[in-house]
C-alpha cells in the first residue's frame, strides 16, 4: 500500500468517526428557526415588525385576549379581572398609545393593572412593540 492510500484511508476513518460521534452527541434536533416562513416577508434577515407583531399576538396574546382581541382566549376564564374587549370604542379612546405600549412591554403591574397581564421584556425592538400596539388598535377599527 502506498503512503498516499494509507493517508487517505486514515482520513476516511477519521471522517466516519467524527460523523458518528457528532450524531450520537446531538440528541435533540436543532431548534426550528421560524414557525411561519410567511411571516418573514420578502427580505429575509430580521423580518418585518408588522409580521413579527402579528405572529407574536397569535402565539403569546391570543391564549388570554382571543384571536380577535375580545378577551375570550382559552385561558381567559381563569383571569381576574378578565381581559377586556379591545374592540370597545370607549376603551380605545380612553387610552393613549404610550399606555398600550407600556403595558405590553412591562406588564399590568407597571401601569397599575393586574399582574396577570405579563410583560414582554424580551421584545427589545421598539418597532415590534409599536406594531403590537397597532394590532390592539386594529381591533377597535
Ligand atoms: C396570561 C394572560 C395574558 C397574556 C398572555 C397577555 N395578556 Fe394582556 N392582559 C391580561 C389581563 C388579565 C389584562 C387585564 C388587566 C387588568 O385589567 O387589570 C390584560 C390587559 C391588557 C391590556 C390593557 C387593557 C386595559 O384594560 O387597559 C393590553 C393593551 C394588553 N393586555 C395587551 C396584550 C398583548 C399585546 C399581549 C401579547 C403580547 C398580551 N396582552 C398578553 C392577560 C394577558
Amino acid at each position: 500500500m502506498s503512503r498516499v492510500s494509507i493517508a487517505l484511508l486514515s482520513t476516511l476513518t477519521l471522517i466516519a468517526a467524527c460523523g458518528k460521534s457528532s450524531s450520537s452527541e446531538q440528541g435533540a434536533p436543532p431548534p426550528p428557526t421560524r414557525d411561519t416562513p410567511a411571516a418573514t416577508g420578502g427580505g429575509g434577515g430580521g423580518g418585518d415588525p408588522v409580521a413579527k407583531a402579528k405572529e407574536i399576538f397569535a402565539t403569546r396574546c391570543t391564549p388570554c385576549h382571543g384571536a380577535t382581541g375580545k378577551g375570550d382566549g382559552a385561558a381567559s376564564a381563569s383571569l381576574q379581572p378578565p381581559p377586556r374587549d379591545f374592540s370597545d370604542p370607549a376603551w380605545q379612546t380612553s387610552v393613549d398609545d404610550a399606555y398600550i405600549e407600556k403595558i405590553i412591554k412591562f406588564g399590568g403591574a407597571a401601569v397599575g393593572k393586574a399582574a396577570a397581564m405579563p410583560g414582554n421584556p424580551d421584545l427589545t425592538d421598539p418597532a415590534v412593540i409599536t406594531e403590537l400596539k397597532n394590532v390592539v388598535r386594529g381591533f377597535g377599527k
